[in-house]
């Protein structure tokens, strides 16, 4: 830039900043925001998070202007999409492969906070808000995943709404009310895209946006797990911290590129992924009179959902599932260890920690298959694998020996 553009630039700032808080903002969030310079492979999650989230809003923008949402209309406005629209079937594809991304890359961001801690203090309220991100995640995946109205539609539907029902008292009132009928019709259809393309997406922008003040107003951790505000230099800025701007910006990139790659290639090559992406049973109409023979939510459902089949008692079964989910919410407080990293702590949490992967992943597979005598058995003790996990942290943190910390960041 020349010496007169750069004046003419540095004039218009000063404009905007007597007007706007611009320079404050970048500095304040990029380029001195100060993360630790010990970030590794786990921490590109965040940023690949924010990236689906954007990529979801805008081919969910062009995908609505072609959609239909009515029971007589949706199923054939999705076929009119993939088959007449111009490149309708990418926005599609990006859209239904964007959902599965989504969650990948929120499991393996969650799974950073947990084997570095952290959701230990000060950064409780980032892990909470993360939570309540989760759950609207969830609620989001749902309400798009009614929207073709197929048969998985329709039928994932109606088991899901009538979890309601196991409610004493109120049960059979809220079915009602959520479906907006005695059974899921159109009109459920249409308040769920409601949901899907309005309520939750800004609750969602909202919501990311507050998870990442919290976290700047603490500060990130990192994989050891130590506070880097602790050696700062004569001028107040840590040691061990760099600017997030540009080196974590230009690394970010790089990692932006890698995952667009294989985003693009299951988009372009195997959008259904055998049918954990998108399920062979959704390419036919929704119809209230033929059950479909297995009904199974998507993949980043199904653990929940083994956990909801594993017991018996349909009550019991469904506060299971919320507890699984519930029980992640009070993770801060059942952690007691007086390190955050897995690298310093002990041997039951590195144990503990394998376990719940174990139960985790073993639940997901029970979830998306039948049901058999041996297949109950094994999820109910990856049930309580799971729960114990969360369960005995306060008991294995608290009494395991931990490895000295060190002063500064390794690595
Ligand atoms: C739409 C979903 C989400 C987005 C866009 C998002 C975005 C981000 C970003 C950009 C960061 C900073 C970069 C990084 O540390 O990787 C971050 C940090 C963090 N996020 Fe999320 N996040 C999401 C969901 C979640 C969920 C579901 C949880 C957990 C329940 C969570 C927990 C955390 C924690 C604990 C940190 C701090 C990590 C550290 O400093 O080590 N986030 N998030």
């Amino acid at each position: 830039m020349s010496e007169q553009e750069l004046s003419k630039k540095n004039k218009f700032m000063e404009w905007v900043d007597k007007r706007y808080p611009w320079t404050d903002f970048w500095e304040k969030h990029l380029s001195k925001y100060y993360a630790p310079r010990n970030f590794n492979f786990w921490y590109y999650f965040g940023s690949f998070s924010l990236l689906v989230f954007v990529m979801q809003i805008l081919s969910g923008i062009w995908l609505v202007m072609e959609y239909t949402p009515t029971g007589e209309g949706s199923f054939a406005s999705v076929q009119h999409i993939m088959r007449e629209v111009r490149y309708g079937w990418l926005l599609r594809f990006m859209h239904t492969t964007g959902a599965s991304a989504f969650f990948v890359v929120v499991y393996l961001h969650m799974y950073r906070g947990l084997i570095y801690g952290s959701y230990q203090k000060p950064r409780e309220l980032v892990w909470l808000i993360g939570m309540v991100i989760y759950f609207c995640l969830l609620v989001e995946a749902f309400t798009g995943y009614v929207l073709p109205w197929g048969q998985m539609s329709y039928w994932g539907a109606s088991v899901i709404t009538s979890f309601a029902s196991a409610i004493p008292y109120i049960g059979d009132l809220l079915l009602t009310w959520l479906r907006g009928g005695f059974s899921v019709t159109g009109v459920s259809l249409h308040r769920f895209f409601s949901l899907h393309v309005i309520a939750i997406p800004l609750l969602l922008a909202v919501l990311i946006f507050v998870h990442l003040v919290a976290l700047h107003h603490v500060g990130s951790n990192n994989p050891d797990g130590i506070d880097i505000k602790k050696h700062k230099d004569k001028n107040g800025i840590p040691l061990d911290g760099i600017p997030f701007h540009p080196y974590y910006t230009v690394k970010d990139l790089v990692g932006v590129v890698v995952f667009l790659f294989i985003f693009s290639c299951v988009v372009f090559f195997s959008p259904q992924m055998g049918g954990l992406f998108l399920e062979p049973d959704n390419y036919v109409l929704a119809n209230p009179m033929v059950t479909p023979p297995e009904i199974a939510p998507v993949w980043y459902m199904t653990p929940f959902y083994a956990m909801l089949r594993a017991i018996p008692n349909k009550l019991f079964g469904v506060i299971t599932m919320a507890a699984g989910i519930a029980i992640m919410f009070v993770l801060p407080w059942l952690d007691r260890s007086r390190v955050r990293s897995i690298r310093y702590k002990g041997i039951y949490s590195k144990i503990a920690i394998l376990v719940f992967v174990i139960c985790f992943i073993g639940l997901g597979y029970l979830g998306h298959e039948g049901v058999s005598p041996l297949r109950t058995l094994m999820a109910r003790i990856f049930t309580l694998g799971y729960f114990g996990f969360f369960l005995l942290m306060p008991i294995y943190t608290s009494y395991e020996n931990t490895k000295p910390l060190p002063e500064r960041v390794t690595g």
